[in-house]
């Protein structure tokens, strides 16, 4: 509760100097703060302070196994985290960033195993969103920061997602609803003349990936690295509420829709959740985790969500969708 006793949250103010100057003395004393970025809210801790980034795995009830993407203000500061950051990999940085793409590249030894989960490769990306370039820049070190919601759960969009995620453990800083509202695309560049590896689809699409680099493999079909990414955990980014993408699974009672438009029979439906009503891919994938966090608060016995073009953005729309509605839960 906030000092008059109402609920709502003690949010530190994105826009004002005095919030980003108050957030980044939390993380530069060791702390953990939520913090907007255009791709979902992150749960963020100074990356070169071990102690600080085992915060995040409690507070998240993440396991040990899942690695933390290193957030950096600019090309330049992610070079110096990288023990050699390869030319697809600078390609794809300048193209996208800042923006939403993560690259795993071979790690600096000042990166401490926990953010890897004791993978040789860092996850390094650079942010878009001005709050939190600008807490970037004004704490000057890299922030470890997974989305900000308890493991395996949906994704926050909002400040006011993480507030009540965490109810008010942690502070958060409001930058707003995110405008992509999908997590970052996750490419592996291993730099020795292989291919980059699509890790986890993302708001970046592979054709822009590829139309920058040529060839991108999709992980699925790379059996060798093993996890290569837990982001692509079976049963991942998923409701309470038992999420079918077969219609046939779906019992007879209280049910909610996600899709594009609407659906075919809507008298079915308790809760209709249209991602977008003009069937834009763009605009579903900024509505989709606050949809599924509306339909997950609905009292509903099942939502059926239905698939969307499996093209651009899609693609990572379709994958949280299917995580989604895994039955088998993320193994410790
Ligand atoms: O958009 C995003 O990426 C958001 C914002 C906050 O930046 N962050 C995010 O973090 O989605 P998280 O922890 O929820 O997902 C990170 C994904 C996971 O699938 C993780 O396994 C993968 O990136 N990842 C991170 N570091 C990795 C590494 N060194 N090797 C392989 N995969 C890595
Ligand atoms: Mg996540």
């Amino acid at each position: 509760m906030s000092p008059d006793g109402s609920m709502r949250p003690p949010l530190i103010s994105g826009t004002e100097p005095d919030g980003i100057r108050q957030a980044a003395r939390i993380l530069l004393e060791g702390g953990v703060v939520g913090i907007p970025t255009e791709t979902v809210y992150g749960l963020a801790a100074n990356a070169l302070d071990p102690n600080a980034v085992a915060k995040v795995f409690a507070l998240k009830g993440r396991p040990r196994f899942d690695p933390l993407i290193v957030h950096v203000p600019a090309l330049a500061s992610a070079v110096e985290l990288a023990s050699r950051f390869p030319v697809q990999a600078r390609r794809l940085a300048e193209r996208f960033w800042p923006g939403p793409l993560t690259l795993v590249v071979d790690k600096a030894p000042c990166i401490p195993d926990i953010v890897t989960a004791g993978l040789p490769r860092v996850g390094l990306r650079v942010p878009a969103h001005p709050v939190a370039q600008a807490l970037l820049q004004e704490v000057r070190i890299p922030l470890a920061a997974p989305s900000a919601n308890p493991f395996g759960k949906t994704s926050p969009t909002s400040a006011h997602h993480v507030w009540s995620d965490f109810q008010g453990r942690v502070p958060v800083v409001d930058g707003g609803l995110c405008a992509h509202g999908i997590e970052s695309t996750v490419v592996l560049v291993p730099g020795d003349g292989a291919p980059p590896l699509l890790l986890r689809p993302g708001a970046v699409s592979l054709d822009a990936l590829q139309d920058t680099v040529g060839t991108v493999l999709l992980a699925d079909h790379e059996q060798a690295l093993r996890p290569p990414s837990p982001g692509m955990l079976a049963r991942h980014y998923a409701t309470d509420t038992p999420l079918h993408l077969d219609p046939q699974e779906l019992p007879g009672q209280r049910l909610g829709w996600l899709g594009l438009g609407l659906p075919e029979s809507p008298e079915r439906f308790a809760v209709i959740e249209s991602l977008s009503p003009r069937g834009d891919l763009l605009e579903a994938a900024s509505n989709l985790f606050g949809a599924m966090r509306r339909l997950d608060a609905a009292g509903l016995e099942a939502i059926w969500a239905e698939s969307v073009p499996d093209s651009g953005i899609g693609r990572a729309i379709n994958d949280r969708l299917r995580r989604a509605s895994a039955r088998t839960a993320p193994s410790p």
